[in-house]
């Protein structure tokens, strides 16, 4: 379980992918009370979002980065039916199996060249804390993307330590000018409010 300042301050420094999958891991067990005590919000405000998007909320959704299911649970209570889950942390995927919301559940291996899903495979796809400082990196928006239908929806939160640095909103706005996306939805608001951070949730919605 977390020490006195708790796990998430220290995860922010880390940047080696095996090194994040590790450090995961290992905070497992003690992830959803730290999370929940500090107000965990982008869960709810990803799936939210997505949900006010979407027409068929019977169409598998993919929670890629799912760590132990809180992305996934709130996509559920938001009114998907059919949620896979990804992540590649084993103790994570663990804890994500254990609240019965996921469909599938895979275990990613960082050193693929290529996530071990379909393209185009899923009308939505949800990365909820997952790129960024402290997570999975920035390759990894191009790579989801991918899996997105044609007309379907890509929905993430950028934290306020993503937005700060100006190649996050750059990678957005690759694939707006690109014409490869649209945002049909941003919104700036809590994300760990008991440590005052902040984020900013996007919907793309992929071009036909
Ligand atoms: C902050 S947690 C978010 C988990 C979950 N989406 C949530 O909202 O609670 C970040 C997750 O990303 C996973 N992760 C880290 N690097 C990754 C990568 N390169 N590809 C996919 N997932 C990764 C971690 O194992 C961890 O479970």
């Amino acid at each position: 379980m977390a020490s006195d300042d708790g796990q998430l301050r220290r995860v922010y420094e880390i940047d080696d992918p095996a090194e994040i999958r590790d450090y995961y891991d290992e905070w497992a067990a003690g992830y959803d009370a730290e999370l929940i005590a500090n107000g965990y919000a982008s869960p709810q405000r990803v799936a939210e979002a997505l949900a006010s998007l979407v027409s068929d909320r019977s169409a598998p959704v993919l929670d890629y980065g799912c760590g132990t299911g809180l992305s996934g649970a709130a996509l559920v209570a938001a009114g998907f039916e059919v949620v896979d889950g990804a992540d590649p942390a084993a103790e994570m995927l663990s804890s994500a199996r254990s609240k019965e919301v996921y469909r599938n559940l895979v275990q990613l291996d960082l050193d693929a060249s290529a996530p071990p899903f379909d393209e185009a495979g899923y009308a939505a796809v949800a990365a909820v804390g997952l790129i960024g400082p402290g997570a999975g990196p920035l390759s990894l928006f191009d790579q989801l993307m991918t899996l997105v239908a044609p007309n379907g929806l890509f929905g993430f939160s950028f934290n306020d330590h993503a937005m700060e640095d100006p190649a996050y909103p750059a990678k957005i706005a690759e694939h707006v000018s690109g014409g490869r996306a649209e945002i049909a939805f941003e919104e700036w608001g809590p994300h760990l409010p008991g440590l005052d951070v902040s984020a900013t949730v996007f919907v793309l919605r992929r071009s036909v």
